[in-house]
């Protein structure tokens, strides 16, 4: 028999869930008030930690990112970026295995919450910008970027609007780079999980990526890619 602490979540997590659909219901509503900008902003403001990143006594969210960052192919990174940082939780994790870790999130509210909770950090550092228009230009090219559960978060959901995302997050990965893509994934019976196959499909058949390893967890996808 598995013992507790292997669970993937705990009884106290059904509260974690609900939590964030009322998150995300509550962006949908800003959304229609706001610029995408702003009403992230606004929900950090309202909300210091919106999908419960940092909670600790949910099981759910440290296990899923303990598992996401093990299944890095290799250790030794020397930057990493993380896209949609939030409160910063995956960015002080990688920052532990990693010489240089900076966070780009959209709202600024997050970035400043984010960049207190790592003042003690020396290598991570976080920085507002949309990842739509980041350049390699401003931030140079990265051994190891994290998406995590980012992408459904943007307004244009097309394939053309897809395929326009997965393009600028290409431009910040050095050759030989290691992508890592997680999702939610409720075994396709949800919109979002549909969702979640659509956008790993699009960075999966990508010219110039290739597909290392997927990962299949309750309830999430990961899929590992190397940029060629
Ligand atoms: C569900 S949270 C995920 C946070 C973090 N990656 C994690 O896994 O805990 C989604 C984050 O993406 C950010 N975001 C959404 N659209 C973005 C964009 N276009 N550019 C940068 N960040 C964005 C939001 O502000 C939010 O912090």
């Amino acid at each position: 028999m598995r013992t507790p602490s292997k669970f993937f979540m705990s009884l106290r997590d059904i509260s974690f869930w609900i939590r964030s659909a009322k998150t995300d219901a509550l962006l949908k509503k800003l959304r229609h008030k706001y610029s995408n900008e702003k009403a992230f902003n606004r929900l950090y403001q309202i909300r210091h930690d919106p999908w419960c990143a940092g909670v600790s006594h949910y099981r759910y969210q440290p296990l899923k990112y303990k598992t996401v960052l093990s299944l890095l192919p290799r250790h030794g990174y020397h930057r990493a970026l993380d896209i949609g940082s939030g409160v910063g939780v995956v960015s002080r994790l990688l920052a532990q295995q990693v010489d240089q870790v900076i966070g780009v999130d959209i709202a600024q509210s997050a970035v400043d919450y984010a960049a207190r909770a790592s003042s003690t950090i020396p290598n991570v550092e976080f920085r507002q910008a949309d990842f739509l228009q980041l350049s390699s230009a401003s931030l140079g090219r990265f051994d190891l970027v994290v998406l995590a559960d980012v992408v459904y978060y943007l307004s244009d959901l097309s394939d053309q609007g897809l395929q326009a995302a997965r393009e600028q997050v290409l431009k910040t990965l050095a050759p030989k780079g290691t992508l890592l893509l997680v999702n939610h994934y409720f075994f396709c019976l949800d919109s979002q999980s549909r969702m979640t196959r659509r956008i790993h499909d699009c960075f999966r058949w990508a010219h110039g990526l290739r597909l290392v390893s997927q990962h299949r967890r309750p309830f999430y996808l990961v899929s590992v890619l190397e940029r060629e």
